[in-house]
């Protein structure tokens, strides 16, 4: 008999940078290098749609590299061996998540390899370079492909699925995120509303701090797999009575 029936975990950045991958508003986070408004939102893609999808098929010829980590791999074993059914919510466009072999996995914010024909919705996944020249294969229109990423300013993906989620949770997770970015911010308190536990894994107390049960703080490579062990070995011994 397991503690928890239905598990959410939400990630962030955070949960990728033991991975070599940088975060958004850490120090040497990606908005320190690249302004929001020239790469991140609907206007930006509408005034120079070429530097917008330069900036992602560079993004993507890094995330392809990249190799997931052991919060990444924790997942994957708690998925694999605890009987609650375990969904990821990720605000990540990398594809760590399923590289480690997680499952129910909801991209809330995109996909760094898929990019939308804005005609008629169809979505391309490759890892190659997508630019203003590319053939919609189903409508045949040239020139209507944006990357696959939620820009500020447009709904997040996947968010029907992700409210059932978080109404019946039992326990929500958070890994390394910093809580600023609506509407992700306000999954917490969503859950917490239908009376789910609530666990932050970060590096330090972040802008949703009050809305926890629990803060475990340190390196989520670290702190979540010693987490998930706990969770696994709490579950054997309730099985051995
Ligand atoms: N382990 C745990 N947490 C970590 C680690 C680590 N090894 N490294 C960094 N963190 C934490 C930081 O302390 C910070 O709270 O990860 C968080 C990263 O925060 P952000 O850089 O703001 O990234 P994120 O929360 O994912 O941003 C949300 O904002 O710009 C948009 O679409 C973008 O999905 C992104 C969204």
């Amino acid at each position: 008999m397991a503690k928890y029936n239905n598990i959410v975990i939400l990630t962030g950045a955070g949960i990728s940078a033991e991975s070599g991958l940088a975060t958004f508003r850490d120090e040497e986070g990606m908005w320190n290098k690249h302004r929001v408004e020239d790469v991140a939102t609907i206007q930006a893609f509408a005034r120079n749609p070429e530097y917008v999808h330069d900036f992602y098929n560079e993004m993507k010829k890094d995330l392809i590299k990249v190799e997931p980590n052991a919060a990444h791999l924790a997942i994957t074993e708690l998925q694999k061996n605890y009987p609650a059914k375990i969904s990821v919510v990720t605000q990540n466009v990398d594809t760590l998540h399923e590289k480690a072999g997680n499952e129910n996995i909801y991209h809330i914010h995109g996909q760094i390899n898929q990019a939308v024909c804005m005609n008629c919705g169809n979505v391309l996944t490759t890892w190659n370079d997508v630019t203003t020249e590319d053939v919609c294969q189903q409508c045949h229109v040239q020139g209507m492909f944006k990357p696959n990423i939620v820009f500020f300013g447009e709904n997040l993906l996947c968010m029907n699925e992700v409210d059932a989620l978080l109404r019946s949770c039992d326990l929500f997770v958070s890994i390394g995120t910093s809580g600023v970015v609506f509407p992700a911010n306000t999954f917490v308190r969503t859950a917490k509303y239908y009376n789910a536990d609530t666990i932050e894994f970060n590096l330090k107390a972040t802008a949703n701090n009050y809305a926890f049960d629990r803060h475990v703080i340190g390196k989520a490579g670290e702190t979540f797999p010693k987490f998930v062990e706990e969770l696994l070995q709490e579950t054997k011994a309730v099985a051995d009575i």
